[in-house]
């Protein structure tokens, strides 16, 4: 009979540890797809499965994505465009019509869990009018779209970035913007309530690193400070490890304060650049794979950890991303966030799952950014890439059209004139555009054509400013 029983026990706690082991992974990733060198989807699938993450998120309901992962047990979160939102809000059979076209034919052979409205809209002003305000009726449509085929398992959400916050910093003192306070951020924690779904955000602890080097210390960045850099909140004399950690919490302040602190958060975004443009700093393998590594450990603890002022929670979150995206605009480290190159190969090792201890992964390459660069930069010309000289000419026309006297020294019969080739022109203008708008959010980009170096390009009489 005690055998019996012993046994019994036995079957059942290797069946709850197995069930642990296949339900309690909690760090996805994010498939993001503005590349030109990205394999296709169910190629991108099977390098998920892999990496052995449980969930992926996409940035709209592509029907191939959604086809390739039916089947795999992968859960997914797919996203409602920006700007189908009004048409959406005002309109049920659109919002019937978009769940009968979109979701329907993949459900539920593909595990959609999480139906995501709109992409960080409040952090774009210029849909203020136009979108803000329908955001809510829009996810209460979708929701009733769902809900009219019986699905009850597809929660609604939206994603957020930390600039729907006006005070982030001490963390107890987080409040949401005063414009969207009442008007959008009250009924939207309202419906997330009342469905029990998320509050969905967007977290990166580089960027207010990489803003203030000086005083935010970049191992409390990677999770790796000592005590000595923990910071004591003087509101709640809670003590932080860790910046992720203070921005999640900034978050549930800012949600009490306006009654809903009980509302989870899901990160539906996070991660740290593995490389970046000269002027940049922090962006690198090292610190990547330090970020990473040390987050899947932490949220997949058990029992969970939680943040300091929601201690036990367990925090759901999505890494961004799958692959470094070589079509994204803005400064280089946009297009370095992936833990796979295009062609599927790890930039660097990371266990999603968090088991692997430190010691276990092979030695990463040493940091060499960590610190700005003090020299001189210039923008030239990435020739390196192979020059496409129809490319150059528009973005030679583009980059002397900005400014004041971009391009007078190459006009002819001035210094920078010969030698008259397109690359020649190019860079001499690239360079020209980027020294005067760089600190004004310029960057040395041309859609892949330029490329920062720190070898003056400057010859003979012909000078390069810097
Ligand atoms: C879905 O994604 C694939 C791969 O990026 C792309 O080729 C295809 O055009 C997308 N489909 C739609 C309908 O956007
Ligand atoms: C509402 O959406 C349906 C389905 O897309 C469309 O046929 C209809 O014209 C829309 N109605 C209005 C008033 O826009
Ligand atoms: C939104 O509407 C207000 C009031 O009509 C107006 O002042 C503002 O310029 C509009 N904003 C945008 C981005 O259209
Ligand atoms: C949140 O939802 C719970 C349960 O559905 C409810 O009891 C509570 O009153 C809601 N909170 C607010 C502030 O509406
Ligand atoms: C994949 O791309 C990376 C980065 O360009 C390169 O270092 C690596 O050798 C490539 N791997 C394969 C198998 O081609
Ligand atoms: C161009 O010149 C105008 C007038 O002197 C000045 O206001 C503007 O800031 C200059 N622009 C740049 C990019 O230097």
């Amino acid at each position: 009979m005690s055998f019996l029983l012993f046994l019994l026990l036995l079957i059942l706690s290797s069946l709850t540890s197995h069930l642990n082991a296949t339900t309690s992974l909690r760090i996805g990733v994010n498939l993001g797809q503005l590349g030109d060198n990205l394999p296709p989807p169910a190629r991108s699938i099977e390098l998920i499965r892999r990496l052995r993450a449980k969930a992926v998120k996409i940035y709209d309901a592509n029907a191939t994505v959604l086809s390739a992962v039916s089947g795999t047990g992968i859960r997914v979160s797919v996203m409602l465009p920006n700007q189908l939102i009004p048409s959406v809000a005002s309109n049920q059979s659109f919002s019937d019509s978009w769940v009968s076209s979109q979701i329907l034919p993949f459900y539920p052979k593909a595990r959609i869990r999480y139906l995501l409205v709109g992409n960080e809209i409040l952090s774009d002003f210029s849909i203020s009018n136009s979108t803000w305000p329908h955001l809510v009726p829009a996810m209460a449509n979708l929701k009733r779209s769902l809900r009219s085929h019986s699905i009850h398992n597809i929660k609604l959400g939206t994603t957020l970035a930390m600039d729907s916050l006006s005070v982030s910093f001490p963390p107890s003192a987080g409040a949401f913007r005063a414009d969207i306070a009442t008007s959008v951020i009250t009924p939207l924690l309202r419906f997330l309530n009342s469905s029990k779904s998320f509050y969905f955000v967007d977290v990166y602890p580089y960027f207010p690193w990489a803003a203030n080097p000086s005083s935010i210390d970049l191992d409390y960045a990677l999770f790796a400070g000592n005590p000595s850099k923990y910071y004591t909140d003087p509101g709640s004399g809670l003590t932080y490890t860790n910046l992720f950690d203070q921005m999640l919490d900034a978050v549930f302040a800012a949600m009490t304060r306006l009654g809903f602190g009980q509302i989870p958060i899901f990160v539906a975004e996070t991660g740290w650049p593995n490389n970046c443009d000269i002027d940049q700093i922090g962006a690198n393998i090292f610190n990547a794979a330090t970020y990473n590594r040390n987050l899947a450990r932490r949220l997949s603890h058990k029992p969970p950890i939680g943040t300091p002022a929601r201690p036990g929670m367990v925090i759901p979150a999505m890494i961004f991303a799958l692959y470094n995206e070589n079509l994204k605009g803005g400064p280089g480290t946009e297009r370095h966030w992936g833990l796979l190159y295009p062609n599927g190969t790890r930039v660097y090792p990371v266990d999603l799952t968090g088991k692997l201890p430190d010691r276990k992964y092979p030695p990463l390459p040493a940091p060499t950014n960590n610190a700005p660069y003090k020299g001189k930069i210039w923008c030239v010309v990435d020739e390196e890439k192979g020059v496409d000289e129809k490319a150059l000419v528009a973005a030679l026309a583009y980059a002397c059209g900005q400014g004041n006297g971009t391009c007078e020294g190459i006009e002819k019969g001035k210094e920078c004139f010969r030698p008259n080739t397109v690359v020649a022109h190019a860079s001499y203008a690239f360079n020209s555009y980027w020294q005067q708008f760089r600190y004004s959010g310029g960057t040395c980009f041309f859609g892949g054509l330029a490329v920062q170096t720190t070898k003056d390009p400057s010859y003979g009489s012909c000078k390069f400013r810097a």
